[in-house]
This record gives structure tokens, sequence and C-alpha cells, in this order.
């Protein structure tokens, strides 16, 4: 994967964020749908994984069968909505090894600020996917890269549901090597931070508070 952006255009994608961003959508709806496009994101996103073959005796005969190579990759929840998408990615990437990072944001200096950190050990040897549903301002996703990639990390790709234009020019003027996939680039971000169009704060909805 080269670009630094992608954009998943694919109509069940498309249609099911298109339910997700009603106001109307119910906690229910809104976490099953995410739960349903993280796994066709996360299809694209290991479209390049490295593979090997392996024998495999079918009922006809012996055959080299193509299986995943590499050590195990690993998925990165940012707190707390990356969860959301990490569920639907792990029940495709069953055998990934998991870790999360919890970030907030200082009032006064309005900077990332590190609250948790848990990741697995040889992050230097695996891909590494951090998941976040929304790249809104780009601050927290890059601090978060930034701690990976202290930590090891190599060859990251970030993961996310919405992107605003400002949090993929932070993101590439902080981490070029890190490729974006996202379902949908919107128009802006808002006063407060929040994107245009957006869906809202995707941690309240998917988790039903306010
Ligand atoms: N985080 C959210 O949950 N929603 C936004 O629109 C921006 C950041």
């Amino acid at each position: 994967m080269t670009e630094h952006l992608t954009v998943v255009e694919h109509p069940l994608v498309q249609h099911k964020l298109s339910l997700m961003r009603d106001k109307a959508t119910s906690t229910a709806e809104f976490r099953r749908l995410l739960r349903e496009i993280s796994q066709l994101l996360a299809y694209e996103i290991t479209r390049e994984l490295p593979m090997t073959t392996q024998q495999v005796e079918t009922p006809m005969e012996m055959m080299d069968a193509p299986v995943l190579d590499g050590k195990k990759l690993a998925l990165i929840s940012i707190l707390r909505a990356g969860n959301g998408l990490l569920d639907g990615v792990l029940e495709l990437v069953p055998s990934a090894r998991v870790g999360f990072v919890g970030l907030y944001r200082d009032e006064e200096t309005l900077l990332p600020v590190q609250y948790y950190f848990k990741v697995p050990d040889g992050l230097d040897d695996r891909l590494v996917i951090a998941v976040d549903p929304m790249l809104a301002t780009g601050n927290s996703s890059a601090a978060a890269i930034d701690l990976l990639k202290q930590a090891g990390a190599t060859n990251i790709r970030f993961l996310c549901l919405l992107a605003a234009p400002e949090g993929v020019a932070r993101m590439q003027e902080a981490h070029p090597d890190v490729p974006i996939i996202t379902a949908s680039l919107d128009r802006c971000l808002n006063d407060q931070g929040y994107i245009i169009p957006g869906l809202g704060d995707a941690g309240d909805r998917m988790f039903g508070t306010k």
C-alpha cells in the first residue's frame, strides 16, 4: 500500500455508513453497523499481508495451500472509541495481538496526554494497525502513532471510519509513512473539532453516553 489515504468506496461500506450517520439510528444498531463496516475495512487493510504456502491434504490430494506468513499482526485500539472498530477487525483476524493506547486532551495546553499504554511485544516485526473511528484534528492520532513508534513499530497503518481533511493533513505531516484507510473523507471540522457532516460523537453513539 503506497497511497497515504485510501477511501473504501465499496457500496456496502457506503450504505452502512449512511445509516450510521443518521441521528435516528439507535445505539444497538449503530454498534452492529460499526462491527460490520469494520470487517469490510479490515478486508481492505489486510489485502497485502505476506503469504506463504503450507502443505495441506485435501480429500483428493496433497497441495501447497496459501496461508498467512510472518508474525501475527497487532491491532491497537485508541481508547475509547477505537474499541468499536477493534471488535469487528478481531472477528476477521482472530489471531491478532491487541494493544490499547489511552490519551486525553489537557484542557489548558490542548495537547494529548497519555493515561494508558499497553501493547504486544515484538511490534518491530509486526504489521501494526491502529484503529480509531474518527480522524478529526489528528492530534491524538499522531500522538498515538508517536508512542507506537517509540515502542518499536515500523510498519503501521491507521484505520478509521471518517476522516477530516485537517486530520489527514496533520497525519501526513507527522507520519507520512503511515497509510490511512477510511470509509469517507468528510468536508471539514467545526469550531468544536467535530467532523462535518460526520456522525456526532462516535464514543457516545456506540456506548449510549452523552
Ligand atoms: N470525535 C468524534 O467522536 N466525533 C467527531 O466528529 C470528531 C471527533
